[in-house]
């Protein structure tokens, strides 16, 4: 049987719940798969600023480095949002995709059937959404030079992050796009705010440019605020979106909510080689953390996106892919995506009844 070292990222608030059920789900579908999971749990965010001082403990970085790749669920909460810049939770997520190169995030939206109506939208307009969102997340105005809070002359303070993207940095990322359109239905947006902003120039440009290797891949682009009016009012036209950091992580957020609750939506983050990070968009949720009350299957997608793209192991992908719907086929829900008629579960009852699946899907083949 083949063995992958996994690095384990519970985090904070509902984090360490979906850990534990993706664990479990991931070791049963090891079995049925002859795949060996060997995992080590590492700590980042606000628990690893309670106990050792750092939000991301260099230690951690090393152990994700020498995985085979991460599996992080989420990080953040109330207690450290007063904390200097440097030392919030959220520094250490950043630093982890610095650390690890992770330029590219992939950020699937797809509507499952079964959620048609969980959606706040009608159901006209959602059934049928497939897209992904490709985001850059290593560059941009997240980690743009000059950034933080200075002094004027006149004794104002004065808060700065700037935007950039350098043209290399364009380039792969736009590639990634193209490649990932050309392998699903071959039209590309690119979003970007080129009437305003000269980095969005620069990023229309080298798009188009590269887009010319790419005959078959009609390209596109929209304006920011165009894009997110149009992901509400007609998401289908939608297949492939590339953008930057920011705008990525905004509208990746809306194309989640397309698709009933962003406790369902997961990610893969991807360099140009070594371990990917594997984590579901939606944060920490505080507000629900503790209470058993958690949607795991963003986490537990975000497993079968490691599957597929970080090890390459599609069969054992699928099965957990199909474990999810066949949950949902049953009408079981978490509250985030409950319905009238549904039943409602708590994080730890998905977990179980997930197993049982796997069950059943093994016997299917
Ligand atoms: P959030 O995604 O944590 O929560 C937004 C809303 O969605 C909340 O009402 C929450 O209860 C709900 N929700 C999110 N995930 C859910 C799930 N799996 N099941 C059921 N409901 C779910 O966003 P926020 O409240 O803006 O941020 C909370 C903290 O998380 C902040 O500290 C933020 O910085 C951090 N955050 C971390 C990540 C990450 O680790 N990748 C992503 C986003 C936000
Ligand atoms: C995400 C999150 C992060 C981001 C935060 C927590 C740093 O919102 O993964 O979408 O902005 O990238
Ligand atoms: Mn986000």
């Amino acid at each position: 049987s083949k063995t992958y070292r996994i690095a384990l990222l519970p985090g904070d608030g509902i984090g360490p719940e979906i850990t534990a059920v993706t664990v479990q789900v991931l070791q049963a579908v090891g079995i049925r798969c002859d795949l060996n999971f060997e995992f080590s749990t590492g700590l980042i965010g606000g628990i690893a600023i309670d106990e050792t001082g750092s939000p991301l403990p260099e230690v951690t970085l090393d152990l994700c480095r020498s995985s085979d790749a991460v599996l992080l669920a989420a990080i953040g909460g109330y207690k450290w949002d007063n904390l200097p810049r440097s030392q919030r939770p959220e520094t250490g997520l950043l630093g982890l995709r610095a650390g690890l190169q992770l330029f590219a995030n992939l950020r699937p939206a797809q509507i499952l059937p079964q959620l048609v109506d969980a959606s706040s939208l009608k159901r006209e307009v959602v059934e049928g959404v497939d897209m992904m969102v490709v985001r850059e997340l290593t560059g941009g105005v997240y980690f743009g030079m000059p950034k933080g809070i200075f002094k004027t002359e006149t004794g104002e303070q004065r808060g700065v992050n700037t935007m950039a993207y350098t043209d290399a940095e364009i380039d792969r990322i736009a590639r990634v796009a193209l490649e990932i359109a050309s392998k699903r239905g071959n039209r590309l947006c690119s979003v970007d705010k080129a009437n305003v902003l000269d980095v969005s120039q620069l990023w229309r440009d080298r798009v188009a440019a590269l887009a010319s290797e790419y005959p078959d891949v009609e390209l596109s682009h929209l304006y920011v605020d165009n894009a997110a009016m149009q992901l509400v009012r007609a998401p289908k036209q939608f297949d492939t979106i590339v953008t930057g950091n920011l705008f990525g992580d905004i509208l990746s957020d809306i194309a989640a909510m397309l698709t009933g609750s962003i406790g369902m939506l997961p990610s893969a983050s991807l360099g140009a080689s070594g371990p990917g990070v594997f984590e579901p968009v939606h944060g920490s949720a505080p507000d629900i953390a503790g209470q058993d009350k958690a949607n795991p299957l963003a986490m537990v997608l975000s497993a079968a996106m490691m599957l597929r793209y970080g090890l390459d192991e599609r069969d054992a992908a699928d099965r957990l892919e199909r474990a999810v719907t066949a949950v949902l086929d049953r009408g079981e829900r978490t509250g985030d995506i409950m319905a009238e008629g549904k039943t409602l579960l708590g994080c730890k009852a998905m977990g179980e009844s997930l197993l049982a699946r796997l069950e059943d899907t093994s016997a299917l083949g």
